[in-house]
């Protein structure tokens, strides 16, 4: 009888700079579903990848002085490197580059375009140049800046191919609505509402103002950009449009993508509606999870990642707590749909308690035990007793069962006495039988470690079959068991939590440290464009002076102002600024600032604002600068 196909994606990632462990969420998620239904008979397809096209690679290639291949080949290479490091049992890798990719793409952008769903027009707005955004005035922020770095954008304007979303919001609002495609269902409302109610615009798919993508086969002007690019990957990873691979009718539709929130749109809107416009089936169920984040600055935890400099590497915590270890983290700690905060002390102790102390403990004593009591081997002549009855029934359930029933039987005791070898003998099987059981069970989450807690038990590859799960009595009867090494070893939590925090904070400062340029913000990859040049006399119209906040609240009805009340060395004065999203009313009362005392006064919400205090814009968000406490209310500035 054939097996039944399934059929699982992670994103493809951007090897835009080292992968880290929050790459490694959807990764591992996904490896241990693929290994749990392999486990179960089926004949899985696990695809993973990169998408390598696109003008930040082209950008980063340009400054190291490599072709943009040459770029991502490192890259990539490091990607694949990780993977096998942390046992990721892909079937195959696709990358956005690969040949057949390439030419699937262009067959595909052509075919809409031949049905009518891609046409040509002119994308014009505000355009931010790090970001590769255009932005329309609704939604720059409230100094007219890029609302995600807060830099300032510039209008362009670009002959442009677009994607016809309209005619398939219907189906897309069922879709998610009244099926169980996205998972969870909570996030579908928020997608309906925001982007299908106020009417589905059409996606601008291609670009002139680089060349590192798909070039479209019938206007090589244009390259295609990204998402027709990224989201076919699913299916030309399958042959689609191609002869490189040849198992498009048995594996799609997929059975599971799976990513973060952040792409959620893509996949559940717009992927969707290639599909449609292809005829093609539509995926099964697109499942949907948080970030892992970091603790920030502010105590506010925020998502991990290369441009915030935040990031860990996965290589250093397997060096230290085996690759298993975080593979057990991920998994056990995070629920998936939910944000969750990445620290080292809720690792370590998780490692102790639950893997050391817990199921390593159980393995290594049982096996001490076996050796210490009857050489390895365990003996023909048993004696069973009602408890095992209980405890065989319970532990295809539970492994918590276990250490109950190591109390009650208590083994060592056993041990000591002579005539009750045999019992001893039934004990000590059995609870090789709950640990064979549980270990098979775990295997899909931590593979690497599994199989060497087999070899210790003395279970062959066929006593771990699935099939054998839920039967009592597999291991041969005399059973022989190997001591090996402690699987888990137990960490000294306050020694190695401050090691671990100095290896990686020492990371985390030579990254940023690296982070380009542009990344940090600091100077743009393009040159900085400085306004007209002004004489000393123009700038000496500017009043600049040293200002104290004395009072600090919110503008109602307004998330980004804060209204301040400032004693200025003359008489005081009340002005409005729009950074209520970086700093709490409270975190100003008292600081010393700078403020443009005679700009002309102005109504912000109907609130008046007489002057602006002076801030930075950041890849962070926006910074006040504050002045020196021991500078006077009331000093010039100049
Ligand atoms: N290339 C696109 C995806 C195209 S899929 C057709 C992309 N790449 S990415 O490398 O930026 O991100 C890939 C995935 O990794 C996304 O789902 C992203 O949210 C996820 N993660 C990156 N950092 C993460 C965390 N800190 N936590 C959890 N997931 C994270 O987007």
């Amino acid at each position: 009888m054939s097996k039944k196909p399934f059929y699982i994606t992670t994103p493809i990632y951007y090897p835009s700079g080292n992968p880290h462990v929050g790459h490694c969420y959807t990764t591992v998620a996904c490896d241990s579903i693929a290994r749990y239904k392999r486990m179960q008979g089926y004949d899985v397809m696990f695809l993973t990848g990169t998408d390598e096209h696109g003008l930040k690679i082209e950008q980063k290639a340009a400054e190291q002085g490599v072709t943009p291949k040459e770029y991502v080949d490192v890259i990539v290479d490091r990607f694949k490197k990780l993977w096998s490091y942390m046992n990721i049992s892909y079937d195959r890798y696709i990358r956005t580059t690969d040949d057949y990719h390439v030419e699937a793409v262009q067959k595909i952008f052509k075919a809409l375009y031949d049905k009518g769903y891609i046409y040509k027009g002119e994308y014009s707005g505000k355009y931010c140049t790090p970001c590769e955004s255009f932005w329309t005035d609704s939604q720059l922020d409230e100094n007219g800046c890029c609302p995600e770095c807060h830099r300032p954008v510039k209008f362009a304007k670009e002959e442009a191919y677009f994607f016809k979303m309209s005619p398939f919001a219907e189906r897309i609002e069922k879709l998610l609505l009244e099926t169980d495609y996205l998972r969870p269902k909570t996030r579908a409302v928020e997608l309906v509402n925001k982007f299908i109610k106020p009417g589905l615009e059409d996606l601008c798919v291609s670009r002139t103002t680089f060349k590192w993508g798909v070039p479209v086969s019938f206007d090589d002007k244009h390259v295609v950009y990204v998402w027709i690019d990224a989201l076919s990957n699913y299916i030309t990873a399958l042959g689609y449009e191609n002869s490189a691979h040849n198992d498009y009718e048995k594996y799609w539709p997929a059975d599971v993508h799976m990513v973060a929130k952040d792409i959620m749109r893509f996949h559940a809107i717009i992927w969707p509606a290639m599909l449609m416009a292809l005829d093609l089936p539509l995926p099964k169920h697109l499942a949907v999870h948080g970030w892992i984040t970091m603790a920030g600055k502010n105590g506010e935890s925020e998502k991990m990642s290369k441009s915030l400099g935040n990031v860990v590497d996965p290589f250093v915590l397997g060096e230290r707590y085996g690759q298993d270890s975080i593979r057990y983290h991920i998994l056990r700690e995070m629920a998936l749909g939910a944000d969750s905060l990445f620290s080292n002390e809720i690792m370590i102790n998780l490692i102790n308690s639950d893997l050391a102390n817990g199921f390593g403990n159980l393995v290594s004593r049982t096996v001490a035990m076996v050796d210490k009591y009857f050489g390895g081997t365990i003996p023909s002549e048993r004696e069973g007793d009602a408890l095992d009855d209980e405890f065989k029934a319970a532990v295809t359930g539970l492994l918590a069962e276990v250490d109950k029933y190591i109390d009650e039987t208590e083994p060592w005791k056993l041990g000591k006495d002579e005539t009750k070898k045999a019992r001893l003998a039934s004990v000590l099987y059995n609870l090789l039988e709950a640990i064979r059981i549980s270990s098979a069970l775990l295997a899909p989450f931590m593979p690497t470690i599994m199989p060497k807690v087999w070899e210790q038990i003395g279970a062959s590859e066929a006593d771990v079959e699935y099939e054998k799960l839920d039967k009592f009595g597999v291991l041969p009867e005399n059973v022989t068991v190997h001591k090996g090494e402690i699987l888990f070893p137990r960490i000294d939590v306050d020694k190695e939590i401050e090691e671990l925090n100095s290896i990686l904070a020492k990371n985390m400062a030579e990254a940023q440290a690296k982070l380009s340029s542009e990344e940090k913000g600091e100077a743009s990859a393009e040159p900085i464009e400085l306004k007209p040049e002004i004489t000393i006399d123009d700038f000496a119209k500017v009043e600049i002076r040293v200002a104290k906040v004395t009072a600090c609240e919110k503008v109602k009805k307004s998330d980004k102002l804060l209204c301040l009340q400032l004693d200025d060395g003359m008489g005081g004065r009340q002005v409005v600024s729009g950074i209520a999203q970086y700093y709490a009313p409270e975190d100003l009362i008292g600081k010393k600032i700078q403020l443009i005392a005679n700009l002309k006064p102005v109504k912000l919400r109907g609130v008046d604002s007489n002057g602006m205090i002076c801030a930075a814009d950041t890849p962070d968000g926006v910074k006040v600068i504050f002045v020196d406490d021991s500078i006077p209310v009331g000093s010039k500035i100049r």
